[in-house]
This record gives C-alpha cells, sequence and structure tokens, in this order.
C-alpha cells in the first residue's frame, strides 16, 4: 500500500506525458483485427466508459466497506450514467459477436437496477452481492473481448 502511495505521483506524471501524446498511446489490445478496428477517436468514449466504470466500482467497493450507502448510491448513478450510449462501441476482438458484446451492457445496465433496489432499500449486505454480480459482467466481457 505504502509503495503504492509512492508510486502514484509517478504514475501520474507518466500519464500525462502518455495523455499529451494520444497517437502514440496505443494500447496492445487494439488493431488486432483489420487496419480500421478501433481508431484511437473512435475508441475514445470506450476508453472514458471504461474510466468510469472502474471509479463508479472503486465508489461501490469503498462504500460497501464502510457501509455508507450515500457513496453507494452515487457510485451506482455513477455507472447508470456511464452506460449511456454504449450501443456506438464495439470490441477489439471476437468482432463476430458483437450482439453478445451489447447484451453484456444490457445485462450490466439491469444488474445496476438491481443494486438501486438493495441500496434503496438500505440493505448494504444484498447490495454487495448485487455489486459482485456486477463485476460478473465487467469480468465476462473483459474476458471475452479484451486483449
Ligand atoms: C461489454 C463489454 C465490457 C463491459 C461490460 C465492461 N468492459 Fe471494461 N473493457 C472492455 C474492453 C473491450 C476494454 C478494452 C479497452 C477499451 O475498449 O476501452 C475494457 C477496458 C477496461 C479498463 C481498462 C481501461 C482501458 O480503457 O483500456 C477498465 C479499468 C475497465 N474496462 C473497467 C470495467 C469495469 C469496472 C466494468 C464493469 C463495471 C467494465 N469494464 C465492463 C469491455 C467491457
Amino acid at each position: 500500500m505504502t509503495i503504492f502511495n509512492r508510486a502514484v505521483p509517478m504514475f501520474a506524471f507518466t500519464g500525462i506525458l502518455f495523455f499529451a501524446a494520444p497517437a502514440v498511446c496505443h494500447g496492445p489490445a487494439e488493431h488486432k483485427e483489420g487496419p480500421h478496428a478501433g481508431s484511437e477517436e473512435a475508441m475514445k468514449p470506450q476508453h472514458e466508459r471504461m474510466a468510469n466504470f472502474k471509479e463508479a466500482a472503486g465508489m461501490l467497493s469503498d462504500a460497501i466497506i464502510h457501509n455508507a450507502p450515500k457513496l453507494a448510491q452515487e457510485g451506482a448513478e455513477k455507472l447508470d450514467r456511464s452506460l449511456e450510449g454504449h450501443e456506438r462501441d464495439f470490441p477489439h476482438k471476437n468482432r463476430s459477436h458483437v450482439k453478445e458484446f451489447h447484451r453484456l451492457y444490457v445485462e450490466l445496465g439491469k444488474r445496476t437496477g438491481n443494486l438501486k433496489a438493495a441500496i434503496k432499500a438500505d440493505d448494504l449486505p444484498k447490495s454487495a452481492v448485487a455489486y459482485g454480480r456486477i463485476l460478473e459482467i465487467c469480468a465476462a466481457c473483459h474476458r471475452k473481448f479484451r486483449d
């Protein structure tokens, strides 16, 4: 943990350098299937979505651990909002399974609804389970469509 904390400023600095030169910043997962299989510009909303997902997941995890319903609600709402416009996303690989890709987003939306209901009912243990069911979808999609 301490090492991680020390590494953060370093990280941020490297991050800034990277973002200053987006053309150079191609992840290894990109351009796997065909020359136009994900221009940096086209993939931007999807990358932003993932960053928002990650932030929302962090909020939810903290909220559940620390028994903080308000933070949990904010995390769930962020997750919900982050799903907007997912119809325009596309996978890097297994492109012929694009329908399944989008079904996973839809399922994520449903599970986010369940999570919101559990939070509203002030049931954090149930929220924790609902959160786990959400992570299941993150993991399923990454396993099939990322890298
Ligand atoms: C429908 C598919 C799908 C779902 C669902 C999904 N991801 Fe992703 N995720 C991807 C793909 C594809 C990538 C690879 C890079 C990209 O396209 O942004 C990725 C990359 C990421 C990254 C790395 C950052 C990046 O842009 O490369 C993070 C962090 C991430 N996802 C978090 C999450 C979290 C948290 C969830 C669940 C709340 C989630 N993702 C749900 C498909 C998905």
